[in-house]
């Protein structure tokens, strides 16, 4: 049946736009690249276009408005509006200087031993059960250990992690029940008193260890003569622990289901393994961790055909710019070899991901390892999906050696 591309609505969207969302944003793509939802917000699937918003200093993150509309008062406003990622210069510069400090290539390559030895543990651990869930079982645990050594939480912590970042993730969806919010609520609660016991003694205990280092610099760190107060604190960490564990189980996650959706690519990259750098790239073009993202037009811009007011709300599908047949030949085939691949997962413009360097390394010694150490991996059930559109990715996937 032909999709009636006229009435679609992005607030409105179901489950099996979240299954399989590229027939819909290819339609859109040609027939309506800068869609009007009925609430007066676009839906753009132009590559060309979501780069140019993305690029564009007038374009704003500052989701004040949004979320006190969407949330009202309460902790989850609370912790969106304080995090970088939805906020514009000159605080949004303020923090990402504070935290790009840990972020640097050496700091990170020091992490490359750390990766394998978690990696290569998890899959003596899995090679004993035959049987797994990809995402339970291996995906998720890495992210998690990387991104609580930066910040130091204790490993008696770690395994509410997951919870509390899916719970806050979650409410960010186009369409939110109140349940969610509820849960988000209460996530964002807990997480803070953790942090803030966390913060306090690291304030008054600076250790000066590589475990905790992101936390240190944070804590200690200034910008034009500026420190963070602890409200900031708190709820840039928060960011930072959901935006680098779930995404990167979700490249993980992700890869393997194209791997195995795609056997003549997995035997390629069994063949040759040196691929893995440009096969990272491919997964995350063809099943990109983050779907949507959000501006609001601080001045008119010129888009495709037509000129945008300021004061448009803006969605960006990073999911369809990464199939947009004008920049990728042939989107849909998924191809690991493909040069050049200017996929923009980690979006572009001044909130580029300040994790891409270190997410990439973590893909690459991930499926690298996995590839490697299980030639025949193969699936052993059905795959559950997160039920969100501004996220992809596997809540199960079951797998054997
Ligand atoms: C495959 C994994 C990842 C993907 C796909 C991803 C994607 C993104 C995207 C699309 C944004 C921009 C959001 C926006 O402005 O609309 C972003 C921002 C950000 N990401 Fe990532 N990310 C990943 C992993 C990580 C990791 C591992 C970390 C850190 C440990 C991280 C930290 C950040 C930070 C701090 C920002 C905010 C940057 C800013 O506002 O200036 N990300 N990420």
């Amino acid at each position: 049946m032909a999709l009636d591309i006229a009435q679609f609505d992005l607030n409105g969207i179901g489950a099996e736009f979240i299954e399989n969302p590229h027939p819909t944003l290819h339609a859109l793509r040609a027939q309506s690249p800068v869609h009007r939802n009925p609430d007066g917000s676009v839906y753009l699937t132009r590559y060309d276009d979501c780069v140019k918003v993305y690029q564009s200093r007038d374009m704003l993150s500052d989701k004040t408005e949004e979320f006190g509309r969407k949330f009202g008062q309460c902790p989850l406003q609370r912790h969106h509006v304080t995090s970088l990622v939805f906020n514009d210069p000159p605080y949004h510069t303020a923090v990402r200087k504070l935290l790009a400090s840990a972020f640097t290539p050496r700091k990170l390559a020091e992490f490359d031993p750390l990766i394998e030895g978690i990696v290569s543990r998890r899959l003596d651990r899995v090679a004993e059960m035959g049987e797994f869930d990809m995402i339970d079982d291996f995906a998720k645990v890495l992210p998690t250990e990387i991104i609580s050594f930066m910040l130091g939480i204790p490993e008696d912590y770690r395994a509410r992690l997951r919870g509390y970042s899916l719970a806050i993730l979650g409410a960010l969806d186009p369409v939110v029940s109140p349940e969610r919010i509820e849960a988000g609520n209460a996530a964002v609660t807990e997480f803070s008193e953790l942090l803030d016991d966390l913060i306090n003694h690291r304030r008054n205990n600076p250790e000066g260890a590589k475990q905790g280092e992101v936390l240190e610099a944070l804590i200690f760190g200034e910008h034009d003569g500026r420190r963070l107060t602890q409200e900031e604190l708190i709820q840039n960490c928060i960011f930072l622990l959901n935006a680098g564990h779930e995404t990167t189980t979700s490249l993980v996650g992700n890869s393997v289901g194209v791997l195995l959706d795609n056997p003549d690519q997995h035997r390629l990259l069994l063949d040759q393994p040196d691929l893995i750098g440009s096969a990272i790239e491919e997964f995350l073009r063809v099943e990109s961790p983050l779907q949507i993202g959000n501006r609001l037009a601080g001045a008119d811009i010129e888009l495709s055909d037509c000129v945008l007011p300021k004061g448009t709300y803006i969605h960006t599908s990073i999911a369809a710019a990464n199939r947009d047949p004008a920049m990728f030949p042939d989107p849909d085939r998924v191809d690991i070899t493909r040069k050049p691949n200017r996929q923009i997962a980690f979006i572009t413009g001044i909130h580029v991901c300040l994790g891409a360097t270190l997410a990439r390394i973590e893909g690459k010694i991930a499926i690298g390892q996995l590839v490697s150490r299980f030639p025949h991996l193969r699936e052993n059930g059905p795959r559950q999906r997160m039920p969100l559109a501004r996220f992809r990715g596997f809540t199960s996937l079951p797998v054997r050696v």
